[in-house]
């Protein structure tokens, strides 16, 4: 039996490793570039235990390094906002932009959301008619991306910080009805002219827009998604994983759950 399962676990391991690690790079912001953090590549899954907002501590930006070149950002501007598919299709990114002191703190994105888009924005599977994953869940790394507007709130000058999380997303280690956990990435930008500043006006902030259409929703208001269109559902709280040399699966807390993959939106829209 012990056996069995092993050669069926090592079977299942070797087709999920084109599909879906747990280990290598999930899905992370592109542009504007993220922190990045030195101790798992880049890559901050709350079941892996990296509980965010950000992929690193605000202590730990370059910002201010002589070497350093921020993404400079106008009040008004459209600013696209890249990621990779990374071989993982759904799920829901939401944006938001604080000030960088206040980069550590998840209230102060959860209070300043500037936009919430469909992972699968712009991209999609490399093969549409490979289903051995369900419908359009193939592999793929095309780059996905979305669009907000600059809010008029900052000052020139200032330092602000994207927050991008990946909530929602599926098959997890190629298994189609699991859903993982919340991924997270932050770059740190300067905001310099542009529309007038206006500090007062939070239009944005009460109402963040969300931008259906994806890759299995081309021509509808919707995403598709795993587990729960709540972020708070794949937070695995404070928990930590318990990895266990030589098993992958260990090194992370995921799946979500098992609900296999829907259609909608993002919880209150
Ligand atoms: C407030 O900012 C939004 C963009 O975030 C803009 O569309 C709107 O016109 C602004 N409102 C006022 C009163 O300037």
């Amino acid at each position: 039996m012990v056996s069995l399962w092993r050669t069926a676990t090592t079977a299942l391991a070797a087709v999920a490793l084109l599909v879906a690690d747990p280990t290598a790079a999930h899905s992370l912001l592109h542009y504007p570039a993220p922190r990045g953090n030195l101790a798992n590549f880049g890559t901050c899954g709350s079941g892996q235990g990296c509980k965010g907002p950000c992929d690193s501590p605000r202590s730990a930006s370059n910002i201010g390094k002589p070497w350093f070149k921020p993404v400079t950002i106008q009040r008004g501007q459209e600013l696209r906002v890249t990621w990779e598919r990374n071989n993982h299709p759904g799920g829901f990114v939401r944006l938001a932009m604080v000030p960088i002191d206040q980069s550590d703190s998840w209230d102060a994105f959860n209070a300043h959301v500037v936009k919430h888009s469909c992972y699968e924005a712009h991209c999609g599977p490399d093969n549409p008619s490979d289903n051995t994953f369900g419908p359009g869940n193939g592999p793929g790394n095309a780059e996905c991306w979305t669009t907000f507007t600059v809010p008029s709130t900052f000052a020139d000058g200032a330092t602000v910080t994207l927050q991008w999380m990946w909530y929602a997303g599926g098959v997890y280690y190629a298994q189609p009805a699991a859903g993982f956990g919340n991924y997270y990435n932050c770059a740190d930008i300067i905001v310099q002219g542009g529309s007038p500043v206006d500090a007062g006006n939070t239009t944005v902030y009460a109402h963040p827009p969300f931008q259906g259409g994806d890759f299995a929703n081309p021509n509808s208001n919707m995403c598709k998604y795993w587990s729960s269109n709540k972020y708070e559902d794949c937070t695995f709280g404070s928990r930590m994983p318990s990895p266990v040399s030589g098993d992958l699966l260990s090194q992370s807390l995921e799946p979500c759950a098992r609900t296999g993959s829907m259609n909608g939106k993002p919880n209150g829209y």
